[in-house]
Parts: structure tokens; C-alpha cells; sequence
């Protein structure tokens, strides 16, 4: 499975082309399977229909955990590092999680939880969420992870949308100086999710929590009482390991959903060959495991290839700007993967939160979620990587499963803003707004994949029309990203982001029509457009126009109850950064608001605003550059 010099990464590219099903049939076969698969693979993307390692039985935590205790019982699985710099780090073995994951997984069994029951876990960051994941994992019940960010209204309405029949959640959260109630949002989301019979409550802040009688019960309680063995389900490949929510160009968010067999081979492949994982060293993702890179990169791929992983509970901010750089010293960790805004914000804190720290157990760097912009890329490089560490600049997607574009550690020379070459099993396409391919190098276009990879998005839950029409109808026989991207002249890929009405915030996707919607719901908001601009640490900012008629409500309490609405409705992460408050939006005759119009006032490229001939009322322009918020 692994790739060890640049000559290897040409002939498995080679390989992964001429013999999709070989290649992958290959590294499969390095796993543990019940009962090994009949046919490696059978798609077609016009339903999308797409199966791998087809009629495969297995179970993904025995691969993650059992397959490792016969030599690995005592290694670390996991290091945990608290919110508070002072608290107490915990250290946990994969023979500790083994008995951890089995313990809960016979809780959620006793719950009447069964094979392809949907359970929904929102967390902080704990080894106790892993532990959900995988002992969900376990007993063949599909999780749904959300991020502890998000609101009462958004957690009901993924738990509606799925159907979950548990949720597993703590007291309260720590992050930063903030402490967090976690089951008084839930309690109320719960209110009206009738499909959710119990809710399995960890301790973690001790604060207060209503305790619903027959519904609410105490996890570490319930996990006590269980025995630490627990028969692993047997699976099939392509029966679903998880859902994860993400936003997508209409206002509600899709259920991304993944396989076991495919995930499981894809995550493990791309772990160790992108990051180069050797025995021994700590890996330190930093995303919540409420995303997927949280998914792939903290859960699965590095249990799968028996790693050492760290935890992290808090945020880099607290107490101080240099909290990332003092637990990796503290915990002398090896590779650490990181978020663009991350670094710039950490930039813009200054060196002196960076020099009181050695740093020299650094052997490597990454980066995801958003493209890093070349001086966010030098200075991680000089400042942190002390100019010895490779960068590798993974893109990818809550679909693709895991990373799709990198450069692999120290083998793939390295373009700074570049996430450089696909990775074996990926065929991309660049094409035109038409669906033409552009060929060559030197070109510049929409993102396509032409052939399946074994963690392709499967569908998207309980409306697989979506999924086809999302992913797989803009351009036939293709799956677009959504991405538009450059190949230069030496056939490298520098991602230039999103081409749809999909921002990227601080690392977070968040779709312009869901904060849209959240507007409109305010009363005196007759309609609102979305856009994003430029924005030097998140990457992109949020600016929001809103229509309000005649009122006698003052301008500044309806722009405070509009931030009110999107951060209760779906988070503060949601929370626009400008509101303008306008009498009309620009649109075009047949009523489409003209969002290019908007998006170049946001980004102040007043000069060139292209064509306005065809609004109905081009004075609407006028108004709102005269208001601009800047
Ligand atoms: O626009 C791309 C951007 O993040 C989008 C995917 O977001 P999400 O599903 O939340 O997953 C994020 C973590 C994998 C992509 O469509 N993106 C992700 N990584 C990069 C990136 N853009 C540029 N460079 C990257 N390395």
C-alpha cells in the first residue's frame, strides 16, 4: 500500500488508470474481511450507482481496533489534550479503546439499537466522541455526527432528516474561556424529534442538566454496567458507516452518505501515503470531528493504520495565540494538519507568540479546507516547519471520503498555493461551463472526476435525486465538485474555489440560500442575497443584503436581530459579517437577482461591474453602492 518514492507514485498513478479494479483489489486485500468481495467494482454515474469490493463482508472497527491488539495492545491510540493548558492530558491505548468502543456499543444495543438504525452524536472534542463513532460502527448503526457548533434548530432538523432514534451527547462544553451547554440544545431540539428515544449524556462540565425521565441517561452509568466484549456486526461493503450533513446550493443541507468497505480502504490508503505515517510518531489533526476531515483524518484513517493520534479539546487561541505550538512541544507531536485560516490567524498574532517554542519534533505539515494563499503558506513553512518540513496541501471533500489532490510527503516536489497531483484512483477532468474538456496545461476551468474511487459519495440520505442532481447532471458521466481550479504548465492543480452559491468561512461550507433563508424568516426582511468576499483570516467573509420595507423599527435593532436569527438558527460560525440594509435587489426580468452584481460591490471592484442592462431597475445598483458597507 505504500507509496515510497516518486517513481512509485507514477506507477501506482499508472497502475490506478489502466487497472482501477487490480490496484484497488490490491490494497484491499491488505485488510481483515469476513468474507472477501466477488467484484471489485460496478458503476454508473448517469443514476449514480456505484459499488465497490461488491458482496464483501466486514467489519470496519475490526480493521480500526481488533486487527491491532495482537502486537499493538499497549500502544497509544489516542492522546487527549484538554481545553485548559493545566488540565490533565489522557492517554489511551488500543486496548483501552477497544474495551471503551465494545462497552458502549453493548449500551447502544441494549437501547434497542440495531444494524442501520441512524444515532446522532454531538459532541465536543473527547475520546469519548471516537468511541461513539466507532461503537455506532460496531453494531452496524449508522452515526451522524454533528458539529458542537451548531444550533437547537439545525441538530432537529438533521435528526428529523435522518431519523434518529439516539443521541449521544455531553453536559456542557469547554472552548477557550467559554463553556458551552450541550443538552440544554439538544433538550431543545428534541422537542420535536419524536423519532429519538434516548439520549446517552457524558459528563464532562458537571453543570447543571435536565434529566428527562426514561429518556436521558447517565453514559459513564450505563457503559459501567456493560461488558468489554462485543461481537462486531457483520457488514456489508456498501452498507452505509455514516452521514454527514453538509450544505450544498439549496437551503437544505444533504446527508452525504459512506460506505464501509470503500471508506475503509480509501482513508487507509491516503493516510499513509500523503502523510507518510511512520510507526511511532504522533499525528495531530486539528479539525472537529464534526467534519469530515475529523471523519477521515482523527477516526479512521489513522486507526485503521494503527496510529498515534492527539485530540485536541480546546481552540488556538486560548489562553494564548501559541496554544498550538505548546502542545506540540508538549506532546512532541510529528505532523500536524491544519485549516489555511488557522495560519493566517495565528500569523496575524505575531512571532512572539511562535518563538518561545521549539517545535523540532515538526517532520511535517498540511493543510486542508480551503486554498492557502502563498504567503499563509511561507510563513507556516519558515515560522513553524523551520523550512525542514514538507507542506502537503490535501484538497477534498465531506463527498470524495478522503483527500483526492495532494502532494505526498517529501516525494512530490512542492508548489507553494498548489495542492499539486491527484492521487492514485484519481481521474480528473477540467471542463468548460459547457462540460467540454479543457486538455493541456495551462488552463483554467470547472473541477470533474471521470472515473469512481472507492470513498465516492454513495447517495445522499433518503433522496438519492438530490445526489444525482447535485453531483452528477451538471456535466454528463462526471462528477463535479463544485470547484473551479488551474492546471499550470507542468500539470499541477491549484484549486480557486467554489464556482457555485457554496462560501467557504473559516474552513466552514456554508451554502449563501441557508443563511438566506435564516434572514428571511426575520419580519420586517422581505428578501435577502448572500455573497462572499474576500476576507484576510477567514478566507471568505459573509455579506448580507436584505430588502426591509417601511418600518418604524430602528436600522441597527433589525441588523442586531438579524444576527440573533442566523446564529440561533444555525450557528454563530453562520453569522454575517456585513448586513446592508437596501430597498431593492438587482434582478433581472425574469426576477433571478443578479448575484455577480452583488458579489463585486462586496468584494469594492466598483469599477467593473459588468453588464447591468438587462435589471429592471439598474438605480437599485446605485443605492446599494452608495450604502456599501466597507
Ligand atoms: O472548495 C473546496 C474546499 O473545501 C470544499 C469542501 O468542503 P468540505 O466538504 O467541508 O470539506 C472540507 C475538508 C476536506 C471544497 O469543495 N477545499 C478543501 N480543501 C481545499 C479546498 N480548497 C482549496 N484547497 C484545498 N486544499
Amino acid at each position: 500500500m505504500k507509496i515510497n518514492n516518486y517513481n512509485d507514485y507514477e506507477e501506482a498513478y499508472r497502475f490506478s488508470v489502466q487497472d482501477p479494479e487490480g490496484f484497488w483489489a490490491g490494497i484491499a486485500s491488505e485488510f481483515s474481511w469476513k468474507k472477501k468481495w466477488e467484484k471489485v467494482l460496478e458503476w454508473d454515474f448517469k443514476k449514480p450507482d456505484v459499488k465497490w469490493f461488491i458482496k464483501g463482508k466486514l467489519n470496519i472497527t475490526e480493521n480500526c481496533i481488533d486487527r491491532h491488539l495482537p502486537l499493538k495492545a499497549k500502544d497509544l491510540a489516542f492522546i487527549w489534550e484538554p481545553n485548559e493548558p493545566l488540565g490533565e492530558a489522557r492517554h489511551i491505548t488500543y486496548l483501552e479503546l477497544s474495551q471503551e468502543v465494545n462497552r458502549l456499543a453493548n449500551v447502544l444495543k441494549d437501547l434497542g439499537v440495531k444494524k442501520g438504525d441512524r444515532v446522532c452524536i454531538y459532541l465536543p472534542m473527547l475520546p469519548e466522541t471516537i468511541y461513539a463513532m466507532l461503537a455506532c460502527a460496531r453494531i452496524g448503526a449508522i452515526h451522524s455526527v454533528i458539529f458542537g457548533g451548531f444550533s437547537a434548530q439545525s441538530i432537529k432538523d438533521r435528526i428529523t432528516d435522518s431519523q434518529c432514534k439516539v443521541v449521544l451527547t455531553s453536559d456542557g462544553a469547554y472552548r477557550g474561556a467559554k463553556q458551552i451547554p450541550m443538552k440544554a440544545t439538544v433538550d431543545e431540539a428534541l422537542l420535536e424529534c419524536p423519532s429519538v428515544s434516548h439520549v446517552l449524556v457524558l459528563s464532562r462540565t458537571k453543570q447543571h442538566v435536565n434529566r428527562v425521565k426514561g429518556r436521558d441517561l447517565v453514559w459513564e452509568e450505563e457503559c459501567e454496567k456493560r461488558s468489554v466484549v462485543c461481537a462486531p456486526e457483520l457488514m456489508d461493503s456498501e452498507d452505509p458507516l455514516f452521514i454527514l450533513y453538509t450544505s450544498g446550493s439549496t437551503g437544505k443541507p444533504k446527508g452525504v452518505v459512506h460506505t464501509c468497505g470503500g471508506y475503509m480502504v480509501y482513508t487507509a490508503y491516503t493516510f499513509q501515503n500523503v502523510f507518510q505515517y511512520k510507526a511511532g510518531e504522533l499525528f495531530w489533526c486539528t479539525a472537529d470531528v464534526g467534519w469530515i476531515t475529523g471523519h477521515s483524518y482523527i477516526a479512521y484513517g489513522p486507526l485503521l493504520a494503527g496510529a498515534s493520534t492527539l485530540i485536541f479539546e480546546g481552540v488556538p487561541s486560548y489562553p494564548d495565540q501559541g496554544r498550538f505550538w505548546q502542545v506540540i512541544d508538549k506532546h512532541r507531536v510529528n505532523i500536524f494538519y491544519t485549516a489555511p485560516t488557522a495560519i493566517r490567524a495565528l500569523e496575524a498574532a505575531g512571532l512572539e507568540f511562535v518563538t518561545p517554542y521549539k517545535l523540532d519534533s515538526l517532520r511535517l505539515l498540511g493543510s486542508v479546507g480551503e486554498p492557502i494563499n502563498e504567503e499563509a503558506w511561507h510563513w507556516y513553512h519558515t515560522n513553524i516547519g523551520k523550512g525542514n518540513c514538507p507542506i502537503v496541501d490535501t484538497w477534498w471533500q465531506t463527498e470524495t471520503g478522503g483527500i483526492a489532490i495532494s502532494p505526498l510527503a517529501g516525494i512530490t516536489p512542492l508548489k507553494p498555493g498548489f495542492a499539486s497531483l491527484p492521487l492514485p484512483g484519481i481521474q480528473l477532468m477540467i471542463v468548460n461551463e459547457k462540460g467540454k474538456e479543457i486538455k493541456g496545461n495551462g488552463v483554467e476551468g470547472n473541477l470533474c472526476i471521470k472515473f469512481p474511487w472507492p470513498s465516492i459519495i454513495r447517495t445522499t440520505y433518503g433522496d438519492h435525486e438530490r445526489c444525482r442532481t447535485a453531483y452528477f447532471a451538471t456535466y454528463p458521466n462526471l462528477y463535479f465538485t463544485g470547484d473551479g481550479c488551474k492546471r499550470d504548465e507542468d500539470g499541477y492543480y491549484r484549486i480557486t474555489g467554489r464556482v457555485d452559491d457554496v462560501l467557504n468561512v473559516s474552513g466552514h461550507r456554508i451554502g449563501t440560500a441557508e443563511v438566506e433563508s435564516a434572514i428571511d424568516l426575520h419580519d420586517e426582511v422581505a428578501e435577502s442575497a448572500v455573497v462572499g468576499y474576500p476576507h484576510d483570516i477567514k478566507g471568505q467573509g459573509i455579506y448580507a443584503f436584505c430588502i426591509v420595507g417601511k418600518t418604524q423599527k430602528p436600522k441597527e435593532e433589525i441588523i442586531k436581530d438579524i444576527y440573533e436569527n442566523v446564529t440561533r438558527l444555525l450557528g454563530s460560525f453562520a453569522k454575517p459579517d456585513k448586513v446592508q440594509l437596501v430597498k431593492g435587489l438587482p434582478k433581472t426580468r425574469s426576477g433571478k437577482i443578479m448575484r455577480r452584481i452583488l458579489r463585486k460591490i462586496a468584494e469594492g471592484e466598483l469599477s467593473n461591474l459588468g453588464d447591468t442592462s438587462t435589471l429592471i431597475d439598474p438605480s437599485v445598483v446605485e443605492d446599494i453602492i452608495r450604502d456599501r458597507i466597507v
